[in-house]
């Protein structure tokens, strides 16, 4: 039995308490939220759609200090969904205590922190994993494999798109100040940073152009990657300036395309160049919070190592969207 410790426990702490319930090899035996009225009650809303919680906070330990629950509940593992700019302190005071981490996406606000983050994960032999989320997501998971495959020739271009409004359920409103969030270009758009380095590798040259929101962060930006020996162009587009909430990527292979959105119904379609009618590929089911959870904790339990999240590549998409940042300032492509 995997004794797991929870912290933060808001949209995205009842997101992965929904998915810790499915198993059976787990209990969270404590959950730590600084807001006491976090802890108690039953039913709390989730910010994500289809994630109700069902998961009873009764059965559980409740602390309003993680150094406390760490001492007391001596849990195996820590699954942090705190603001973002305490990512790296929470994630480095766990792991000295012994705990792995599955902390969330961002893995911290700045390089520096993420570094910080992988140093105290060797030190302490731990096992360390950021919530990269889209590496799980069968439908992101399925053009990956098609990249890699090839079935459908070369990608010559890629664009994905995820826009959303400004976040109105966070504590204390921490979303809407870039210093705590990283605005919406390292909090939402790095989502789509991370796929295309993990499943692309890194561009040849980067450009973008940005426009600072009210967070007092970039908001809004459009990235241009270019991929050297005539590999694809890739325009990567993030918001948070639209109220609806879209997700969606257009592939164009050298012999399909394959398109993706969550409207009007979340399904990967096949296009042929050719005008044969679009064809609805079948992906992996489940959701994509369940199945990174299973990978990390079968890595706890050493049934394999962690090949497809590791930390060091979570803290490259870090610093990507910091180049990205430079283009931004100087208005020059970045070449890399
Ligand atoms: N993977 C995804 O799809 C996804 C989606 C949304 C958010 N996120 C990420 O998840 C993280 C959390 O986001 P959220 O939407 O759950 O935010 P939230 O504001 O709803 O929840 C954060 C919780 O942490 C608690 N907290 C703050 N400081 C604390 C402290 N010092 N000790 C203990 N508890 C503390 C708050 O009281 C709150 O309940 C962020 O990094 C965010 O970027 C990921």
């Amino acid at each position: 039995m995997i004794r797991i410790g929870l912290c933060g426990f808001g949209g995205l702490g009842h997101v992965h308490a929904d998915s810790l319930c499915r198993f059976e090899d787990v209990r969270i035996v404590a959950v730590c939220d600084k807001a006491p009225d976090r802890l108690t009650g039953k039913e709390v809303a989730t910010n994500l759609p289809g994630h109700e919680a069902h998961f009873d906070i009764r059965t559980a330990a409740t602390y309003t200090d993680l150094r406390a629950m760490l001492r007391r509940e001596r849990p195996d593992v820590i699954v942090s969904a705190l603001p973002t700019d305490i990512h790296a302190d929470y994630a480095v005071l766990a792991m000295k205590a012994g705990c792995h981490v599955f902390s969330e996406k961002p893995m911290a606000l700045t390089v520096a922190q993420c570094d910080r983050m992988l140093r105290a994960r060797d030190r302490y032999k731990r096992e360390l994993a950021i919530g990269q989320c889209l590496r799980f997501w069968p439908e992101y998971e399925a053009l990956a494999e098609a990249v890699r495959t090839g079935v459908h020739g070369r990608l010559r271009s890629l664009s994905m798109e995820r826009i959303g409004g400004y976040c109105n359920w966070s504590a204390d409103n921490w979303f809407n100040d870039a210093g705590r969030s990283g605005g919406a270009i390292l909090d939402l758009h790095l989502h789509d940073v991370d796929w295309a380095l993990h499943a692309l590798g890194r561009p040849a040259s980067v450009y973008a152009a940005g426009r600072v929101g009210q967070t007092g962060g970039i908001d809004d930006v459009t990235a241009v990657w270019e991929y050297s020996d005539n590999g694809p162009v890739v325009t990567l587009r993030g918001s948070w300036l639209h109220a609806q909430f879209t997700m969606n990527f257009r592939a164009l292979f050298e012999r399909a395309v394959l398109e993706y959105g969550i409207a009007p119904e979340p399904a990967l379609r096949k296009l042929d160049p050719a005008g044969a009618p679009a064809e609805r590929i079948p992906v992996e089911t489940g959701s994509a919070y369940v199945r990174e959870l299973r990978y990390f904790l079968d890595c706890v339990a050493g049934k394999h190592a962690n090949t497809r999240a590791a930390a060091e590549s979570t803290r490259d998409s870090v610093a990507m969207v910091y180049t990205e940042h430079r283009a931004i300032k100087t208005g020059r492509v970045v070449r890399l």
